[in-house]
């Protein structure tokens, strides 16, 4: 198959990207400062995109109503939390991403446990192994109607023990999720380890 990108409307041109790029990490955020309702959504589009200091960003799509309550949250407070789940947290990953109103919250509907953070406002998942506080950083919007890139400082890391060997996160019990196209996701396969190479 050969497809030629000048040639796809928007719902296809998605199709493609989330087929092409797999797995995907996905960042469970909460975001909203009170007074406001906490608000809870995974995001697939999730890398990190600074070593040192620690930066990572996401992808938030704006929705024809306009932009999603996340981001709006995230400009508003300057601070959200990215929010890593477990594989026995999919079912209430993935109710996240309903659609509700900017009064109403994920987190309370779902009825999910929460902790305060320790230098931003807005509170973390308690069941989450890991969750990185974030002081936002800077918005990148691509087009008037395309996604925008929202990035964040990491200024605060809460990793369960149980997850931690040696002092670093082992994967294979963090056990993680990964979204692929459609509500179709993931669990760690076979993890294949090799030598390391100078530089690489
Ligand atoms: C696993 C998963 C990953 C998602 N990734 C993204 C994403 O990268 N960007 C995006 O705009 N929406 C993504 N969504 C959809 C949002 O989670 C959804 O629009 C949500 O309602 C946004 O919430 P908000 O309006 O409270 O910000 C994803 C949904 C799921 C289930």
């Amino acid at each position: 198959m050969f497809v030629d990108a000048s040639t796809l409307d928007p719902a296809a041109t998605y199709r493609m990207l989330v087929g092409s790029v797999v797995p995907r990490p996905i960042a469970w955020v909460t975001s909203g400062a009170a007074p406001k309702p906490l608000n809870l959504a995974p995001f697939s589009s999730f890398t990190w995109v600074s070593q040192h200091p620690a930066m990572l960003g996401f992808t938030i799509n704006r929705r024809s109503g306009g932009r999603k309550d996340t981001i709006r949250n995230i400009e508003e407070d300057g601070a959200f939390v990215v929010n890593i789940a477990h594989e026995g947290m999919l079912e209430s990953l993935h109710a996240s991403s309903e659609w509700l109103g900017p009064d109403e919250s994920e987190v309370s509907k779902l009825e999910l446990a929460t902790s305060d953070c320790t230098f931003i406002a807005v509170p973390r998942l308690t069941d989450a192994p890991v969750s990185m506080e974030c002081v936002y950083d800077r918005t990148i919007a691509f087009s008037p109607t395309g996604g925008e890139f929202v990035v964040g400082r990491v200024v605060a890391w809460h990793v369960h023990d149980d997850v931690v060997t040696e002092g670093r996160i082992d994967t294979e019990l963090l056990r993680p999720i990964a979204r692929l196209a459609g509500p179709r996701y993931s669990t760690l396969g076979t993890i294949t380890e090799l030598v390391p190479l100078p530089g690489g």
